[in-house]
């Protein structure tokens, strides 16, 4: 029997194939402070993990450890070094959620280009049409979009970004400009560079010490006036007291964040008083049927590294 801890709850319908499955037992563990997870960790062959920081002292603790299978694909939560040197497999969600996160994406572009709840609250408050008109409201028909990051998000958004007659560029050293330009979009060099010409930005990169501050002020002050930046990814990308500045100062107009440096965002943020942005609580993949793909892909992956069937897609090469 392999022993899989769950770390934090996911969906029932992905517990449910291991209720079922002969070969395992599980747990959940739902106390996810340092200390019980150092104490209860030690005993599983494989973990299913959501957010949950992992780092070098709580993996060490982990002698049976033979696979983490994260529910979701960044794993900027994992110390990878130490994996690599340990010989520990990371699996990844890969086929689970990049639809819902594009979906996200486009939830925060258009809700910002009509005023977020303007509309909406005009209407309740009795006003109909007197005040709605001085807002900044606009299309996103002929404009702009650089997408950061040509990975399974970044190549899904292109055809929704087409489809409302945008165009698209793209900024990804590592893809080359044949594959970009077979999607309908058009491949940037410089980052820097470009964001005199762009519209719209939205970044689908993963963490890590080249991303991390991508942007910052001295990026923001290359942007348009009138540009929107979208950060699905993770926090910290983006440097988020320079945002509030350039939000402020009317250096960019305005910001969809579902990401932040600190989860849950801490209750002095600027950012939480700013108008300028529009937030969500790191919800990009919560819908009901994303929730139940990630669960089950999450579990499967388990069972496939277990019985030798592991999916190549779903494997982060370390
Ligand atoms: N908010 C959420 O709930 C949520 C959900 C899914 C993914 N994410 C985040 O979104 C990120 C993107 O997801 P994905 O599935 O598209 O990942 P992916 O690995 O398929 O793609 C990432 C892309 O980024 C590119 N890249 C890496 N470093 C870069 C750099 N410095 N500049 C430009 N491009 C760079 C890579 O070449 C790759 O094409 C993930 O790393 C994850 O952290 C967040």
């Amino acid at each position: 029997m392999y022993k899989i801890g769950i770390v934090d709850q996911i969906h029932q319908d992905g517990i449910k194939i291991l209720k079922d499955h002969p070969k395992f037992e599980y747990e959940i563990i739902k106390d996810i402070s340092k200390k019980n997870l150092i104490k209860e960790l030690p005993k599983f062959d494989g973990l299913a993990l959501r957010l949950t920081k992992l780092d070098e002292e709580i993996l060490s603790a982990c002698k049976k450890l033979k696979v983490i299978s994260r529910h979701g694909v960044g794993y900027d939560n994992v110390n990878i070094n130490f994996l690599k040197r340990n010989n520990i497999k990371l699996l990844i969600t890969a086929t689970a959620n990049a639809v819902t996160v594009a979906e996200h994406v486009m939830f925060m572009l258009l809700n910002i280009s009509k005023g977020k709840t303007l509309y909406d609250d005009a209407v309740r408050s009795g006003f109909f049409k007197e005040n709605v008109r001085k807002n900044d409201t606009f299309e996103l028909y002929n404009k702009t979009v650089l997408i950061v990051g040509f990975g399974r998000i970044g190549k899904i958004l292109v055809k929704r970004f087409l489809g409302f007659e945008m165009k698209v560029k793209v900024f990804d050293p590592f893809v080359n400009e044949n594959i970009i330009k077979s999607f309908g979009a058009a491949k940037v060099e410089d980052l820097k560079k470009t964001l005199s010409e762009i519209d719209v930005v939205t970044l689908h990169v993963p963490l890590n010490e080249k991303t991390n501050n991508l942007f910052d002020i001295n990026v923001f002050k290359n942007m348009k006036k009138n540009s929107v930046i979208i950060n699905t990814s993770r926090g910290g990308i983006i440097n988020e007291k320079d945002l509030d500045k350039a939000l402020n100062d009317r250096i960019i107009f305005a910001a969809g964040l579902d990401v932040f440096l600190k989860e849950p965002i801490e209750k002095n943020n600027p950012l939480l008083k700013n108008k300028n942005v529009l937030l969500s609580p790191h919800a990009s993949t919560l819908t009901k049927e994303c929730i139940l793909r990630t669960a089950k892909e999450t579990i499967q992956n388990l069972i496939d590294f277990f019985e030798n069937k592991t999916k190549n897609e779903m494997v982060v090469k370390l």
